[in-house]
């Protein structure tokens, strides 16, 4: 199967490091017009040498955004179409995730936060690419969301809760706008080797040495008996964007290496 992204072009969220950044590279090497966006200029200046490596750098723009600050999506979105003179094609919502906690330990502060982060980010910016997706007549949603979602994990409130919601975001606005040419799918994460995976381990770990049992744990408890890495962990969402991925609409796939004991 050929897939090409030329003259496609792609706004990744939270695209400094982990999955996201994974994405963009492979947008970037496909030859689409790619733009991040992440917190810390530190992350920034680090995709921004990779994708150097990749592609000119009239194909990438890495800004320094913070995706729970509502106010910063129109000024992307603006952003984007001064940089590559087009509108969004595909909208990748990802988004850091929240911290492990119980549901007695959360503040009314913490909530808040992850709603921004991790729901109404994607709502908010989905609404703004819809317009100018319409009038082509072709775009592509994909959420990422976690595999919480379906299976609400211990100590992870803040995540089970936000990732549910806007799993049904998705399916919701999936139903509106696919008469349009548009999908809008969802992905539940499961394990996928990034920093967020080692730090929630090591948060959960005493030392070192309880950090590798743990670490040995969960592969042993996985069907696979490994965790992917980014560039395995990417494939689908690389497809779902793509023309070929025509008729895939409304779905919440996860990926996790068959970890989810769910059957729907
Ligand atoms: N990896 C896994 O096993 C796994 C499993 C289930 C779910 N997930 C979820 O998948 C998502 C991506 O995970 P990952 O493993 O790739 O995480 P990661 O390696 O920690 O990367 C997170 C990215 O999000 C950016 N970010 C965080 N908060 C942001 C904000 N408010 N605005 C803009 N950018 C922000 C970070 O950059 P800055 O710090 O510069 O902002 C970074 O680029 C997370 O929501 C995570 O919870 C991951």
């Amino acid at each position: 199967m050929n897939i090409s992204f030329k003259n496609k072009t792609v706004l990744v969220t939270a695209g400094s490091k982990g999955i996201g950044l994974e994405i963009a590279k492979y947008f970037i090497s496909s030859g689409a017009n790619v733009c991040i966006c992440s917190r810390k200029k530190k992350n920034l200046n680090n995709a921004k040498k990779i994708f150097s490596r990749i592609s000119e750098k009239s194909k990438f723009l890495c800004l320094q955004k913070d995706i729970s600050i509502p106010k910063n999506h129109p000024i992307i979105i603006k952003k984007i179409k001064t940089k590559f003179n087009k509108s969004i094609d595909i909208l990748i919502n990802n988004s850091g995730g929240p911290p492990a906690k119980s549901v007695e330990k959360t503040t009314f502060k913490d909530w808040n936060l992850a709603i921004s982060s991790n729901l109404m980010s994607g709502v908010l910016l989905s609404k703004l690419v819809i317009k100018s997706m319409k009038k082509k007549k072709w775009g592509r949603i994909i959420n990422l969301t976690s595999t919480t979602a379906k299976e609400p994990a211990d100590n992870m409130a803040l995540s089970n809760v936000t990732r549910a919601a806007l799993t049904s975001f998705s399916k919701t606005l999936s139903r509106e706008v696919a008469k349009y040419g548009i999908t809008v799918n969802t992905i539940l994460t499961g394990g996928c080797l990034t920093d967020r995976f080692y730090n929630l381990l090591k948060k959960s770990s005493k030392n070192k040495k309880d950090f590798d049992i743990n670490l040995k744990k969960l592969i042993s408890l996985s069907p696979m008996k490994k965790i992917a890495k980014p560039e395995e962990f990417i494939q689908l969402i690389i497809f779902l964007a793509s023309e070929n991925s025509s008729y895939i609409n409304g779905s919440a796939i996860p990926i996790d290496g068959g970890s989810s004991r769910t059957i729907f």
